[in-house]
C-alpha cells in the first residue's frame, strides 16, 4: 500500500539511480516546495547537490539568515547565498510599474542564478518543486496572464539541464507531509505562500530602502500577531502592504504626516479565489497599535476587506 515513507524511499532511490555521481543544482527560495525538494534530493545524493539562494533584498525580516541557518547548519546542504540587494535595488530604482518591476526581478534573478551555475562547473540536473496542479494548470493558463507571475521555479530555457521534479504527481498537502516526514521544521512546512518578487510587490510604486524597511517591520508584526492568536494555519496569507499614501495624524502634541500601512489577510484553498479573513477585532487592534508605535514613519492602519475577485491577493 502507498505510504509516505514508501514514497520517500522510492523517490530517493530513483533520484540516486538517475543522477549517479553527477551534479545537481537547486534554486532554493525557502518556500515549502523548493525546501522540501532540496532536503529530499540531499538525502538521495548528499554533496552532489548544491542549493543557490538568491537574496534579492526583498525578503521578509530575518528571512535570509533564517533560511541559510536551516539549510547550511541544520541540514548541512551545500548552500550558496547570493547577496544581491544592491543589484536588484539598483535595477529597480525609479521603476513604478508593477509588471516592469516583476520583469526586472525575474530577469535579474535568472542572470544571477546563471552566473552562480557557471562558477560551479558542469551541472547536469536542476531540481524543481513543480506540483501536480502546476502541470495541469499550465495547459490552460488563464490566471497567469492577469499578472506575469515570476516564480523562482521559472528558470532559463537555454540552460542545458535535465530536470528532477520529485513532486510532479503530488498536491501541496502531500508535499507538506513529505516535509514533515523528512524532519523539516514546522515553520517551513506550514509557511504561507510568498511571491517570488517578494516585498517589491508590497511596496506600491517605486521602491526605496526606507519604504522596504517600513513594510518589512510592519509585516513582521502582522505575522507575529497572527501566530500569537493561533490563526496561522487558518489564514492562507497575511501580510502588510505600503500603498505610499501619506496622511495627517497626531501623536503627543505633534501633528504628523506619515505613511499608511495596509493589512491584507485572506482565506483560500488555492489563491485563485480568496475571501478576506475575518480576523478578530482585538487582533487587528493589537497589530494596529503595535505597528504605529513600533514602526517609524507610520501613523495610520487600514484593513483590506476585498475578496478575490474583484481584487487580487497582492496589491500589485
Ligand atoms: P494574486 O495577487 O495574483 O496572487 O491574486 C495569487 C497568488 O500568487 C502569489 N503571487 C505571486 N507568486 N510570483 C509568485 O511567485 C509573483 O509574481 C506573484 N504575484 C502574486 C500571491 O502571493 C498569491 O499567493
Amino acid at each position: 500500500s502507498w505510504t509516505m515513507k514508501n514514497y520517500i524511499e522510492e523517490e530517493i532511490s530513483y533520484i540516486r539511480e538517475k543522477v549517479g555521481d553527477r551534479k545537481v543544482l537547486c534554486a532554493l527560495s525557502g518556500g515549502v516546495d523548493s525546501s522540501v525538494a532540496a532536503v529530499l534530493v540531499h538525502q538521495a545524493i548528499g554533496d552532489n547537490l548544491t542549493c543557490v539562494f538568491v537574496d534579492h533584498g526583498l525578503l521578509r525580516k530575518n528571512e535570509g539568515d533564517w533560511v541559510e541557518d536551516i539549510f547550511k547548519n541544520k541540514f548541512k546542504i551545500n548552500f550558496i547565498r547570493v547577496n544581491a540587494k544592491d543589484r536588484f535595488l539598483g535595477k529597480l530604482a525609479g521603476v513604478s510599474d508593477p509588471e516592469r518591476k516583476r520583469k526586472i526581478i525575474g530577469e535579474e534573478f535568472i542572470r544571477l542564478f546563471e552566473e552562480e551555475a557557471k562558477k560551479l562547473g558542469k551541472i547536469d540536473f536542476l531540481v524543481q518543486g513543480t506540483l501536480y496542479p502546476d502541470i495541469i494548470e499550465s495547459g490552460t493558463e488563464t490566471a497567469a496572464v492577469i499578472k506575469s507571475h515570476h516564480n523562482v521555479g521559472g528558470l532559463p530555457e537555454d540552460m542545458d539541464f535535465h530536470l528532477i521534479e520529485p513532486f510532479k504527481f503530488l498536491f501541496k498537502d502531500e508535499v507538506r507531509a513529505v516535509g514533515t516526514e523528512l524532519g523539516l521544521p514546522e515553520e517551513i512546512v506550514w509557511r504561507q505562500p510568498f511571491p517570488g518578487p517578494g516585498l517589491a510587490v508590497r511596496v506600491l510604486g517605486e521602491i526605496t530602502e526606507e519604504k522596504l524597511e517600513i513594510v518589512r517591520e510592519a509585516d513582521a508584526i502582522v505575522r507575529d500577531e497572527i501566530k500569537s492568536a493561533g490563526l496561522d494555519r487558518q489564514i492562507w496569507q497575511y501580510f502588510a502592504v505600503l500603498p505610499g499614501i501619506m496622511s495627517v495624524g497626531v501623536m503627543g502634541d505633534e501633528r504628523t504626516y506619515a505613511h499608511t500601512v495596509g493589512i491584507r489577510a485572506i482565506t483560500s484553498s488555492d489563491a485563485m479565489t480568496a475571501d478576506w479573513a475575518r480576523i478578530p477585532f482585538e487582533v487587528l487592534e493589537k497589530m494596529s497599535r503595535r505597528i504605529v508605535n513600533e514602526v517609524e514613519g507610520v501613523n495610520r492602519i487600514v484593513y483590506d476587506i476585498t475578496s478575490k475577485p474583484p481584487s487580487t491577493v497582492e496589491w500589485e
